[in-house]
């Protein structure tokens, strides 16, 4: 089985790819998407996403990590791909999900959704253009308004030459509202010769059973129960390999605080990012855990680094008891 963390624009950045992968059960990675329009990106850029590209595609902890592009332009699409490949990506994501209505405005994401013939000549175009050893994967909503579209945009992707396909099993006016509807990912994964992963609500160690029962799928991508429970692939793994969970308790949690306040100090001189992708942090976590409710409170109004690192150490203190 493979574990996959999703992407997450402004949520799954470098900084928390290399905290997740750190603490264990990944597979796989794949960077928030690089947005394609008329021009192609340069270097920086590209390491802007996806650092990881300068370190042989991988996390610090090694997992390999995927870099995602969105876009429309097919032959812009793939002159980019071809760039990122040449400053060392190894592995080529397309995004066809995306719901934000800036992006679906521009013809992009989610909207490609009502075009599947579109979908296709994107993916057969960046399929001709890279080189044979790079694979190529897309990322897929179950359609715009409506599901009609999903097998053969599916279709669209695989006979387009994508070798493999992660399904959020909801449309884009569905948005994030539960239930994701599983049982298209196991009617796509029936249509298709690709390997599918599934994705969509997985919160818990039940759950991950739960959308592979239902999809039949063997690879399953983490999103937002990843971030609010960092061990949540750990958990996984532990139990596909032994039968048992050891989930983390807070002092270990409150140990990865730290860690992760670290590592976005060490990235920005800005003094103001490490507190507030803390803040976001734990606003997703405290629906986990009543401790980063806490500590949350703790730290609400400050905002420099020092006295947020300040408060952080005694908490980690106070939960190791
Ligand atoms: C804040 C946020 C940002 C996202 N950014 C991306 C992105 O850059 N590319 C992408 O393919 N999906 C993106 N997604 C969708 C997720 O990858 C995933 O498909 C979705 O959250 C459902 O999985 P989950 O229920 O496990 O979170 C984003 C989702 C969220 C909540």
């Amino acid at each position: 089985m493979q574990l996959i963390l999703a992407p997450m624009q402004g949520l799954v950045d470098d900084v928390m790819r290399d905290l997740l992968t750190r603490i264990g059960g990944f597979d796989e990675c794949v960077s928030e998407f690089v947005r394609i329009t008329h021009t192609v990106h340069s270097r920086p850029t590209w390491l802007k996403y996806a650092p990881e590209i300068a370190n042989r595609n991988l996390t610090p902890a090694g997992v390999p990590c995927t870099v995602q592009l969105l876009g429309s332009d097919a032959a812009n699409m793939a002159a980019n791909a071809l760039e990122a490949v040449r400053f060392g990506a190894g592995k080529i994501d397309l995004n066809f999900g995306c719901p934000a209505p800036t992006v679906n405005k521009h013809k992009g994401g989610a909207v490609l959704l009502k075009e599947p013939e579109l979908i296709h000549r994107i993916v057969r175009t960046l399929r001709g253009s890279l080189p044979a050893h790079i694979p190529l994967t897309a990322k897929m909503r179950l359609g715009f308004e409506d599901k009609t579209l999903a097998l053969e945009c599916a279709t669209a992707i695989a006979e387009g030459g994508a070798c493999g396909l992660t399904v959020h099993a909801r449309t884009k006016v569905e948005g994030y509202e539960p239930p994701a509807h599983w049982e298209w990912v196991r009617k796509i994964r029936d249509a298709v010769n690709v390997s599918v992963t599934a994705n969509g609500d997985v919160f818990t160690l039940q759950d991950y059973l739960d959308i592979k029962t239902v999809s039949g799928c063997n690879s399953v991508m983490l999103g937002r129960g990843a971030v609010m429970r960092p061990d949540l692939a750990r958990q996984i793994k532990q139990y596909e390999q032994s039968g048992s969970v050891r989930e983390a308790d807070f002092a270990e949690i409150a140990g990865w605080i730290n860690l992760f306040f670290d590592l976005c100090t060490a990235k920005e001189a800005n003094n103001k990012y490490p507190a507030a992708r803390l803040k976001q942090w734990l606003g997703m976590m405290k629906r986990a855990y009543p401790q980063a409710e806490d500590l949350f409170a703790r730290i609400r109004t400050l905002k420099e680094a020092a006295d947020v690192k300040q408060v952080l150490e005694a908490f980690e203190w106070e939960q190791k008891g």
